[in-house]
């Protein structure tokens, strides 16, 4: 079934659907009236009854059992992270269609863990990886090929092909950033049937953008609103290609905190909220690094000692 079979849609409202990057049912089944209303200048009631009707045809939105949910839960994948200790940490590896925040303080090692994973999602299944390829939006300029080449020759990888299945995009401002998810999006579909489908989506850093851009309390609500809906996006993406969502964050100081770890992460409970697991982050002795999983549905709060050495992420 095609987007022209839902009713309301003609070739014209199709093409302009395509190209805000809904380009199958399912991307139209979960989006929001108010993203068509846009993307296809329909009418809101128009752009209801398309998503109800897609909703339907691609059999998603409604209720299901919980053994279903199982059933689905079954082809989540897991990617390692480099180190035993840190997927042990996330219950055997980072899980696909969930978004996983990594915080912490400067060369804590967000960056180090993002260029890892991009190696790692490349690996077969057996080794841990998801045999795909991977989409960064870069906020802060910090992506390194030659890094990458390290990684890609300790994990037993030509890295010459390992570039070429890394896309990266910069993103020079916060609304240029929430663009760039809806391009992964039309990227992903483009690479889907191809050997190396979209399988891990990388936003380093995921707020910088914002915290630079949004100064003053008078502009905070804009700016939350404005991440949540980006971080959305993002989930999107990682449930449409059954992919890792990774995000980093800076962590600000809190001056009222007397007690405990002063620093919090910025955009404090909305990425909470969207994030389905949180990392923080703190350096150790040298080499050595201490991650806490601070959020979790479903695993216990607890911490993992990991290294960052020339090789990449390590025990
Ligand atoms: N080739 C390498 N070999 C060993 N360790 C390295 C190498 N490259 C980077 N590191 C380590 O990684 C640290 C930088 O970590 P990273 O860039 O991931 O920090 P970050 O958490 O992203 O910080 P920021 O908030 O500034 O973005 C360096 O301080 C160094 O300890
Ligand atoms: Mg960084």
């Amino acid at each position: 079934m095609d987007l022209e079979d839902l009713p309301g849609v003609g070739p014209a409202t199709a093409e302009k659907l395509r190209e805000a990057g809904f380009n199958s049912l399912l991307a139209v089944a979960v989006a929001s009236p108010a993203e068509l209303v846009v993307a296809a200048e329909i009418g809101e009631a128009t752009a209801a009854k398309i998503i109800n009707s897609a909703r339907d045809a691609a059999d998603i939105g409604g209720f299901e059992t919980g053994d279903r949910i199982l059933e689905r839960r079954k082809e989540v994948g897991k990617l390692t992270t480099g180190s035993q200790s840190l997927d042990t940490l996330l219950g055997g590896g980072i899980e696909t269609s969930a978004i996983v925040e990594f915080y912490g303080e400067f060369g804590s090692g967000k960056t180090q863990i993002a260029h890892q994973l991009a190696v790692n999602v490349q690996l077969p299944v057996d080794k841990g990886g998801l045999d795909g390829s991977v989409i960064i939006i870069d906020t802060e300029n910090t992506f390194r090929p030659e890094r990458i080449n390290d990684m890609a020759d300790s994990a037993g990888l030509d890295y010459e092909t390992v570039l070429k299945n890394i896309h990266l995009a910069r993103a020079y401002n916060s609304n240029h950033q929430i663009l760039l998810v809806d391009k992964a999006e039309k990227l992903a579909d483009e690479l889907k049937e191809t050997e190396k489908p979209a399988r891990l989506l990388i936003i380093d850093s995921a707020t910088a953008h914002f915290r630079s851009e949004y100064i003053g309390r008078g502009t905070l609500a804009d700016r939350q609103q404005k991440i949540n809906k980006h971080l959305h996006d993002a989930l999107r993406f990682g449930d449409l290609n059954n992919a890792v969502i990774m995000i980093t964050n800076q962590v600000q100081t809190r001056p009222d905190a007397f007690f405990g770890d002063p620093t919090r992460p910025i955009g404090g409970h909305v990425l909470g909220h969207t994030a389905t697991f949180r990392l923080y982050l703190r350096k150790s002795k040298g080499e050595k690094r201490i991650a806490r999983l601070v959020d979790s549905p479903n695993l216990p709060e607890a911490e993992a000692v990991f290294t960052i050495s020339s090789a990449g992420i390590r025990d």
